[in-house]
Order: C-alpha cells, then sequence, then structure tokens
C-alpha cells in the first residue's frame, strides 16, 4: 500500500488526492511537504503516519525551502515528541535537529563520489561544513588533516557532536566564516559545497590554497568553467585539470553542479 492509501481516512474523499504519496527519512523522523488543501487535517495525518509506521517517533511538514546564509529548515514539526535524530549514512552517525539544520539526501552519491579522490596526508578544507556532510566520511576513512569551517552556530554544535559521535581526531572545528577566519595551514584540496553564488568565495578558496591544489566547487548556473579561469588568474593560479558533473536538478532547467578544477600557483 502507498504511503498516500495509508493516509486516505484521514481526510474527507474529495481531499485525498492532495495528500502527500512520498516522503524522506531523516534518522526516526519522516518529512513531507502538506499542500495547502490538507495542512488543516495535519494532526491526524502526522498521528496516522506514527500509528502505521512504527519506525517514526516524529513526523514533520516542510513548509518552504531550505533558505538563507546559512542554509536553515522550515520544518515544522506535526506529531511525535522531539525534532533530533541520529541519522546514518555511509556508516557515518549525523546527530541533527530537523528544524535547525538542513540535510540534503540529493547529494548524498557526492558524498561517496568524493571520497577516494582524497589522498592520505592531504590537508582538507572545508569551507562549508555544515554537520559535517563531507568532512565526517573522508576524516572516518582517510588519514587527512581536515579543517572544517562552519558560520551556522546550530551547524556547529552538532558538527562537534558528530566527530565525538564517529570517534573521529583528525578534524579541526573553526567556527566562523570562511572569509576571515583563520586557518594554520595550506590546503591540498578545497570543499566548496555551497550554492548559489559560490564564486564570492572563491578569492578566499585561492588564499587557503597550496602552489598546487584541488577544488570541488558546487553552483548552479551555466559558464562556471570561465568564471573559475577568471578567479583563478586574479590571484595568480592557472586550472589546469577541470571536469564537472550534475549532482541533482534543484528547479526547471536548474542543476546543482560540481566542477572538479585542480589549480597550480603562475599564469600560463
Ligand atoms: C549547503 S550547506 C552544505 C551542504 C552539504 N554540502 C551537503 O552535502 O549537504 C552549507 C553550509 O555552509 C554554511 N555557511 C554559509 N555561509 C558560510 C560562510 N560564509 N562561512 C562558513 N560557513 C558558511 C551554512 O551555515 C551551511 O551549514
Amino acid at each position: 500500500m502507498s504511503f498516500r492509501d495509508q493516509l486516505l481516512a484521514t481526510v474527507p474523499e474529495q481531499l485525498q488526492e492532495h495528500l502527500p504519496n512520498t516522503y524522506q527519512q531523516l534518522g526516526s523522523i519522516c518529512i513531507f511537504s502538506l499542500p495547502a488543501a490538507v495542512k488543516s487535517y495535519k494532526q491526524a495525518i502526522g498521528d496516522a503516519v506514527l500509528k502505521v509506521y512504527p519506525r517514526f517517533t516524529t513526523v514533520c511538514v516542510q513548509r518552504g525551502p531550505i533558505s538563507g546564509e546559512l542554509r536553515q529548515p522550515t520544518i515544522e514539526r506535526i506529531a511525535g515528541n522531539g525534532t533530533e535524530t541520529v541519522h546514518k549514512e555511509h556508516g557515518i552517525l549525523f546527530h541533527l535537529d530537523v528544524t535547525k539544520v538542513m540535510f540534503s539526501k540529493g547529494n548524498l552519491a557526492e558524498r561517496k563520489l568524493l571520497i577516494p579522490l582524497v589522498q592520505p596526508n592531504e590537508v582538507v578544507i572545508d569551507m562549508f561544513a555544515g554537520i559535517g556532510y563531507f568532512s565526517l566520511g573522508i576524516a572516518k576513512q582517510v588519514p587527512v588533516t581536515l579543517f572544517a569551517i562552519e558560520k551556522n552556530p546550530d551547524a556547529v554544535f552538532y558538527l562537534k557532536k558528530n566527530i565525538v559521535a564517529n570517534k573521529i581526531t583528525n578534524v579541526t572545528v573553526v567556527e566562523g566564516d570562511c572569509r576571515t577566519v583563520s586557518i594554520p595551514q595550506k590546503a591540498d584540496r578545497i570543499l566548496m559545497g555551497y550554492f548559489p553564488n559560490t564564486a564570492q568565495f572563491l578569492p578566499t578558496a585561492f588564499r587557503m590554497a597550496k602552489d598546487t591544489a584541488t577544488i570541488h566547487y558546487h553552483d548552479v548556473g551555466k559558464h562556471l568553467r570561465e568564471t573559475i579561469e577568471r578567479h583563478a588568474k586574479n590571484a595568480g593560479f592557472t586550472v589546469t585539470a577541470f571536469s564537472e558533473h550534475i549532482v541533482k536538478s534543484v528547479g526547471p532547467r536548474t542543476n546543482h553542479v560540481v566542477c572538479d578544477v585542480v589549480v597550480e600557483k603562475g599564469l600560463r
């Protein structure tokens, strides 16, 4: 029986087509969007989900997109207790409060793809670490020195908690804006897991880079290679290798793209 079929009894027959048919699971929390037509039935819908799916402790609705510089979710609890959970992905435990920090399941494949690219003994700087989406998988599997920068205090709280929960010892958390914090070492590899308008952070990335470095640049839009090459030139670097691939669709004809870029000091 589909998710929607399980909830049919919660609303009048003429509204049943508006019931959600898909949901996202983060740890023990069930999250879905609720169209305006059935919003007033949210309590009954939430209670029904808890009854039908005992694996869920809490039911939440997504009221809007993840927004703002700090990528805060707009999520409301409609049934159950607590909005904090532990989500497991690729063997890593992520403690999070779903109403305070984001978690994008759409980036799951990208988080896995990155790990084998990282070499032992590299210095890695994650400019937008969040609760450790990229940093923890890398640091757990590869003996690197990793600096995880994050500006949102709620994300920093869970990042620190997740480092302890996963028994990780090679990550230094740096709280603050990546453009102004100071990092004691230059990086072999820089993660720029933030979009849109990621280019505004490229001058900082080049400032953090060793003479040869790899940058994983996330953004949406076109002409990303030209943008990166322009910033590289301004910083006295040359792009010596470039590839890009789509992570996920984020709107009509709009994709979240990652550019894997090798840069070397000096202009050619
Ligand atoms: C989109 S999230 C990271 C998502 C992640 N790449 C994934 O796989 O799901 C971006 C993070 O960057 C943080 N952030 C935004 N601007 C920042 C800045 N200037 N310096 C440091 N962190 C920042 C936000 O608080 C947020 O936690």
